[in-house]
């Protein structure tokens, strides 16, 4: 196949071009400053001579937009707002404009388009959409925002020979240097790791390589559209998170971190409280009706993994 990635530098670039390339296909990275053989410049914005790729691809994976990892300042959650919408709009109109247009949109989205709840998990037919929730921080509710603009970009794009797939993920552990895998164990080896604000809060989460499956089941499953979770199918909270991931490592000691601490923490880490206190209890309703089987459900067994294959880096 000939896929081509729009935002395919970052995190999730990096482990679905490694994947595809292994497996033959030609994949070609659209970055606004190309460095690598396979990368070709765009803007995000505007269409270009990039849009040439698109027409006659067989798959685009948009994973464009802003980094969430930075404090939330109104700069900031403009520029997510701005980066998303606008990259999938483009993306959109590349599509509309190809004489042979690619069989698939996967749109990247976010699990975090779900309610912050404890009381039972979202799927996508009866899951809560966020950003009516009392007694959290009323940027909270942006987020949400965000990730709806973005899903709606894709689906106002007049594409009908396109089929069009909005992917809900979770945080996706991978080994990579500077994940979020690697964050959360540099915390846990030093002894961090403990409950975050009591801990209760849910973490949804997919391993890595599920996810890679996710995508390579959604891109040949011609008869499935629209939103889906990428999640594993057993979320948990925080603190059992954490412990499973300290046990993993043999770092069995994890001090607990009250709120003001996590103020604290995510400051120094340059990223925002909402990402580690947010309850985020998301299952993958309709990937597990459609017959999509995860080979990494459980979280102590994917941790146990990704620990193996981080120390074998
Ligand atoms: N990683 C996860 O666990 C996770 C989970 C759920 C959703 N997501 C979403 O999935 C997408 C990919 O995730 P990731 O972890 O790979 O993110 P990442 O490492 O931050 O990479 C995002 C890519 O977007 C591009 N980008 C950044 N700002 C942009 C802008 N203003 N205009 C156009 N492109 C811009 C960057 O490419 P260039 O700088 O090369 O142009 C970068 O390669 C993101 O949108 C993220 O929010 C990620």
């Amino acid at each position: 196949m000939k896929v081509v990635i729009p935002g395919g530098t970052g995190q999730l670039g990096t482990v679905l071009t490694h994947a595809l390339t292994a497996e033959g296909h030609d994949v070609v990275v659209l970055a606004r400053r190309p460095v690598r053989e396979n990368e070709v410049r765009w803007d995000g914005e505007t269409l270009g001579p990039w849009a040439e790729l698109i027409d006659g691809s067989d798959m685009v994976i948009n994973l464009a937009g802003r980094s969430v990892s930075c404090r939330y300042t109104p700069a900031n959650l403009r520029a997510m707002m701005d980066s998303r919408v606008h990259s999938a709009k483009v993306v959109g109109e590349a599509i509309a404009a190809a004489a042979r247009p690619p069989a698939v949109w996967l749109q990247m989205s976010t699990a975090t388009v779900y309610s912050h709840r404890f009381d039972a998990p979202n799927d996508e037919a009866s899951g809560v959409l966020g950003g009516a929730e009392s007694g959290v921080p009323g940027y909270w509710a942006y987020s949400v925002e965000i990730a709806k603009a973005w899903e709606r970009a894709q689906e106002r794009a007049e594409t009908p020979h396109t089929r069009k797939v909005a992917m809900r993920s979770a945080m996706v552990m991978s080994p990579d240097r500077g994940g979020v895998f690697d964050v959360l164990s540099k915390l846990a080896r030093l002894g961090l790791g403990g409950p975050v604000a009591g801990g209760a809060q849910y973490v949804s989460w997919i391993h890595d390589r599920d996810f890679v499956r996710a995508v390579e089941y959604l891109a040949e499953r011609d008869d499935l559209a629209g939103p889906f979770n990428l999640s594993a199918p057993h979320p948990l909270p925080q603190r059992t998170f954490m412990r499973a991931l300290r046990a993993a490592w043999g770092a069995p000691v994890g001090l607990p971190a009250t709120r003001w601490m996590t103020e604290l923490g995510a400051f120094v880490l340059r990223s925002d409280t909402e990402l580690l206190l947010k309850s985020r209890r998301v299952v993958p309703g309709r990937l597990l009706d459609a017959g999509f089987a995860f080979d990494h459900p459980r979280w102590p067994g994917a941790a146990e993994d990704l620990v193996r294959r981080t120390r074998g880096r």
